[in-house]
């Protein structure tokens, strides 16, 4: 049997395409891109082809060979935050934040800080930095020096005056929480730490970046300039891709840090096809069509508040959950996430597909 950790839906899935997943009970339509693994939506031709034109050559071969579209990609993603530093490959979210905290500790002492709130993955290292208890706490003891402060700047100055910080690892816009952007104090008091200390800040960029808010990284939006970037998700195109760029330096030496399959180069084809999409223009349209779904959204007579930036909204609802049951009798597919329904769509999605998504979920 499967490991009961999901709670599946009853579908038998048949094939997808753009939002619509065909099902052996009908056409349903996903608002959440696969839990926001598929900024181009369900079978993106683009990618298709480079995923059948990289299988065709080789599926696997080793770390002992430099994969050219993995150069590319390094160079396009470093070039996102600045230019210079280099990228290690992963095979997930929770891999790229392992990294990342490896990096600051072998290269500072003092704690990690993370934010009530904060989700940053599964694996041991990633679960210290994450809040939710109901997740963490069977597994404790985790990493020492890993401290989970209120989501405030005046808890990380006042932490900051008493003691050492090796790093700040945040998301700037809690997806796992309820989709809740961080505030300009807490970003200011971040940078402060980086300048005073010289400590580490590391954007967790996992659902938030690769265009989800309408910039390419959500960090943008609140004028931080991280030391490390996570990276996941939609990184592969669908397919298991994980990235921590370090921005102009370069933590580990030969034999610090690997895997024995990262990274795929079949995921850095589809990467790279993803990657190469991207565009500024691409940019501004997903800023148009997350204000279309959000105006749609808060018209719904269930909803009680709107937030997000992008395509990376969050509605509270009163009971999330019945509205996520209510819309799957009508065939579509939400997702709940710290209380809140949270949209995730293709970056692709159509204000066609918007307004029928949006039609279907008012239930008046
Ligand atoms: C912000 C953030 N960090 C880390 C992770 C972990 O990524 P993965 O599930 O690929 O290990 C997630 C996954 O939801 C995430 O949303």
């Amino acid at each position: 049997m499967l490991s009961p950790v999901y709670s599946p839906y009853a579908l038998v899935p048949e094939r997808a395409e753009g939002i619509a997943i065909h099902t052996d009970r009908g056409v349903y339509l996903d608002t959440y891109a696969g839990i926001g693994v598929l900024p181009l939506g369900h079978g993106d031709g683009e990618v298709l082809r480079a995923i059948q034109e990289k299988s065709a050559r080789f599926v696997h071969l080793s770390n002992y060979f430099v994969d050219p579209d993995g150069a590319w990609m390094a160079e396009q993603l470093l070039a996102q935050t600045g230019g210079a530093g280099s990228v290690y490959f992963s095979n997930s979210g929770t891999e790229a934040v392992e990294a990342a905290l490896k990096a600051a500790k072998k290269s500072r002492k003092g704690s990690i800080i993370s934010f009530e709130g904060d989700f940053h993955g599964r694996t041991l290292g990633a679960l210290s930095v994450t809040w939710s208890p109901s997740i963490r706490e069977p597994f404790e003891p985790l990493l020492p020096d890993c401290v989970l402060l209120p989501r405030r700047g005046d808890a990380l100055r006042a932490f900051a005056r008493e003691r050492a910080v090796a790093a700040v690892v945040l998301e700037c816009i809690q997806g796992n929480s309820g989709v809740l952007p961080m505030d300009g104090d807490l970003a200011d008091a971040v940078q402060a730490v980086q300048r005073e200390q010289g400590a580490l800040v590391v954007a967790d960029e996992i659902q938030t970046g690769l265009g989800r808010t309408g910039s390419f990284f959500a960090y943008e939006h609140f004028g931080l300039r991280p030391d490390i970037v996570a990276m996941g998700k939609g990184l592969g195109g669908g397919l298991p891709l994980g990235a921590t760029l370090f921005c102009g330096w370069e933590p580990f030496g030969p034999g610090d840090h690997g895997s024995t399959f990262a990274p795929n180069p079949v995921s850095l084809a589809a990467g790279r096809a993803v990657l190469r999409r991207l565009t500024p223009e691409f940019l501004q349209e997903v800023v148009r069509k997350g204000e279309v779904l959000a105006k749609g959204l808060s018209a719904l007579p269930w909803a009680r508040s709107v937030r997000g930036l992008g395509l990376m909204i969050g509605v509270s609802a009163s009971d999330a959950a019945e509205v996520r049951r209510k819309a799957f009798d009508r065939r579509v597919l939400l997702n709940v996430a710290g209380g809140a329904v949270r949209f995730l769509p293709a970056l692709t999605i159509t204000d066609a597909e918007i307004d029928e998504v949006v039609r279907l979920l008012d239930f008046s």
